[in-house]
């Protein structure tokens, strides 16, 4: 008999998972999703949704392109993008791209939607997991035994919300980037958006985009953002340290008036259904505490945990940790025992801790990468130059980098143009 295999989550990180583990026919592997569709984060902007379970997963937004090309740790080696689709474009795109994968595999029968996994426990007599799952439709409640689970739920849905001095005076709008659904909604605003990363720097130029009065961003951060094409109404100001009324006070002293804040403040790694001694702590760092090899848990060695790091690599990456529990789910390769384990992720650690600036994080995950297609036998997905190259040009031009064109790293296939420039993009 084969080895039975849960993963949790059907987002990309599940979805690739599976793909993986499925390329070994005599693992039987099982995906729950707890939403009514498989796609994670990508399944729909849901933006008005709330989900059976209680609150919406996904923290995207209309008018969100990516943010990387898809030559830059997207596209898989093993499934490509038509030719005439470019660099940059919007969800629906990547919904089509997971959705041609599934069928590509056939794995979709693998997939159970509305199953939502409440409860995980090891026994140590067995060796085995004992899931617990609600169908969010029928409330029925469904005891099942696995050998390995992969933990694949995600870490940008659950918002990190920070308390600012004042913020219950404020008398605007104040959210978390996680409720921002539309940029169109803050025209002829005053927006400040908090925070020095992603979100910040992408919600800011929604707003500015589609009307707002000013959009700034506060943040605290050391790689200042500084991009040399800012629009005028977008200024990056120093972090704030009080809130009263309308106004806002910022370290050096200088204020500003605003009628809506957002919290552009990150997410935090939630994983309700495990139980304490298996948990994970961390935060959204290039290397995700209590992991060894970055994606299985020092506690227990048959538990994975798929995309829980800061990403440069996204669905390459996920692919290639499902090839390596794959393999070591086939026993092909033995996870050291629990003091092994620690110390190869003291030493990953290390190496985190030492990294400087963005470049230092994609030539660390560009090593990692690599590290888990030589262990595996599988194809290399190196896009160090790409991301390189998506670096400077985004140091360039902020609103300029998603109209540039990029070529395929496996097959040297240039892709098209942008239809529409980012600027000029209204929809
Ligand atoms: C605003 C925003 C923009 C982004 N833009 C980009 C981009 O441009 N390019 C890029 O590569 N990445 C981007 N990302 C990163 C994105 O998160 C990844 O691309 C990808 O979605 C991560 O996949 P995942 O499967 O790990 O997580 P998710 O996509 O979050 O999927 C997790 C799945 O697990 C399910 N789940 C959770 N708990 C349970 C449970 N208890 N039981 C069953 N199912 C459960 C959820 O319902 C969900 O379907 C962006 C993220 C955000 C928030
Ligand atoms: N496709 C797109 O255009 C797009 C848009 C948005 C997001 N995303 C993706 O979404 C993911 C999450 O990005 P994110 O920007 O939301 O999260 P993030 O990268 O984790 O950044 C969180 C930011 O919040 C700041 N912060 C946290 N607590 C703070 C506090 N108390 N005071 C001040 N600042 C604080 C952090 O600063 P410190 O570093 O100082 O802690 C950091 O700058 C990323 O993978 C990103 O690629 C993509």
């Amino acid at each position: 008999m084969g080895k039975k295999v849960l993963v949790i989550g059907s987002g990309p990180s599940g979805i690739f998972t599976c793909g993986a583990l499925s390329s070994d026919k005599s693992i039987d592997v099982k995906v729950y999703e707890r939403a009514s569709q498989i796609g994670g984060q990508w399944a729909g902007l849901r933006t008005d949704l709330v989900e059976d379970y209680g609150h919406r997963h996904s923290s995207l937004y209309r008018g969100l392109w990516i943010n990387g090309p898809k030559e830059a740790g997207i596209e898989l080696p093993n499934y490509q993008f038509e030719k005439d689709i470019p660099s940059y474009f919007k969800q629906p795109q990547m919904v089509k791209y997971l959705e041609g994968y599934v069928d590509h595999m056939n794995i979709r029968q693998k997939f159970h939607v509305s199953m939502n996994v409440i409860k995980t426990e090891f026994n140590d007599t067995t060796n085995q997991f004992h899931v617990k799952t609600e169908n969010t439709a029928t409330k029925e409640i469904h005891d099942e035994i696995f050998d390995y689970v992969a933990v694949a739920t995600g870490h940008f849905s659950m918002a990190h919300d920070p308390h600012f001095k004042g913020e219950e005076s404020f008398k605007g709008k104040y959210i978390h980037a996680h409720d921002f659904i539309d940029g169109k909604l803050y025209k002829g605003q005053r927006v400040l958006c908090i925070g020095g990363s992603y979100s910040a720097e992408d919600i800011a130029l929604q707003c500015w985009k589609f009307g707002a009065e000013y959009a700034h961003i506060t943040h605290r951060s050391q790689k200042q953002l500084a991009y040399p094409d800012w629009p005028k109404e977008v200024l990056e100001r120093p972090i704030l340290t009080n809130i009263e009324g309308n106004t806002v006070t910022f370290k050096d002293g200088t204020t500003g008036e605003y009628d809506v804040i957002i919290k552009c403040t990150g997410y935090l790694h939630s994983f309700p259904f495990l139980p304490k001694e298996l948990n994970l702590k961390c935060r959204n760092v290039m290397v995700p505490s209590g992991l060894y090899n970055q994606c299985v848990s020092l506690q227990n060695s048959q538990l994975f945990f798929i995309g829980m790091q800061d990403q440069y690599y996204t669905f390459t990456m996920f692919q290639l940790q499902g090839f390596y529990m794959r393999e070591v789910v086939l026993n092909k390769i033995q996870v050291p025992d629990f003091s092994g384990r620690l110390a190869e992720y003291e030493a990953d650690r290390a190496e985190g801790a030492a990294l400087k600036d963005c470049y230092d994080d994609i030539h660390f995950q560009t090593r990692y990468v690599n590290k888990l297609a030589k262990l595996t036998g599988e194809q290399n997905v190196d896009a160090s130059e790409v991301f390189v190259r998506w670096e400077n040009q985004k140091h360039k031009s902020i609103c300029g980098f998603r109209n540039e064109q990029f070529r395929s790293i496996y097959t040297g296939h240039l892709a098209p143009p942008v239809p529409t420039k980012w600027t000029e993009d209204m929809s």
